[in-house]
């Protein structure tokens, strides 16, 4: 227990240390040109929207933290985007959409889904560890857990989700611009 307390303002500080300021665009595209996504196994295709507010600009963040927990949202996504047709049927193109806002003192990121949508007992669970609703082997549950406490715990930012089943699903971001370290 002593040597844990002791431990943690030297982890903090190091973790402190680290937080750089990154553009909100950036944290979403790493690679800018890449407009469909195929992951290499499966056979489908996603279209990527962006639209970015070009004065969005940018907030103190863990980068590889928060492009973790961003990259658990898009993975999400496509999920549930390729999913909708055969549950849900229609012919929509499977797409998923980021998008980033300037809301002052805070940025805001968008990931929005055409897919499967959720249904509000799922929604509720949704952020519980090791919830998920995927065959074994395709979901273990934690992507949304770890992509809270990343985002809420440790850059003091919310995260928000509007779903309506069979349809869509947006999770909303927002983060602090500058960094509360306490
Ligand atoms: N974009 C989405 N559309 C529909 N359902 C979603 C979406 N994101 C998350 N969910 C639901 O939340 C559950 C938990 O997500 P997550 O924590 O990432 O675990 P996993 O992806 O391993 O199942 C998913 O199994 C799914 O039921
Ligand atoms: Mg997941």
């Amino acid at each position: 227990m002593r040597a844990r307390q002791q431990s943690c303002p030297h982890l903090w500080r190091l973790r402190v240390a680290k937080a750089k300021r990154a553009r909100a665009g950036l944290l979403l595209d790493p690679q800018p040109n890449a407009r469909t996504y195929q992951p290499a196994s499966q056979g489908f295709e996603v279209k990527l929207k962006q639209s970015f507010d070009p004065s969005a600009g940018g907030a103190d963040v863990f980068p590889q933290d928060i492009r973790r927990a961003l990259l658990n949202l898009i993975a999400n996504g496509f999920y549930a985007a390729t999913r909708r047709r055969e549950t849900y049927g229609g012919d929509n193109e499977p797409t998923l959409t980021a998008s980033t806002k300037n809301l002052g003192d805070r940025v805001e990121v968008r990931i929005r889904d055409n897919g499967t949508g959720m249904t509000p007992d799922v929604k509720e669970k949704m952020f519980n560890p090791f919830f998920t609703t995927k065959p074994t082997g395709e979901g273990t549950g934690l992507g949304l857990s770890i992509s809270h406490d990343i985002i809420v715990k440790q850059h003091a930012g919310s995260i928000e989700v509007d779903t309506q089943l069979g349809e869509f699903t947006e999770i909303r971001i927002i983060l602090p611009r500058t960094a509360v370290f306490v």
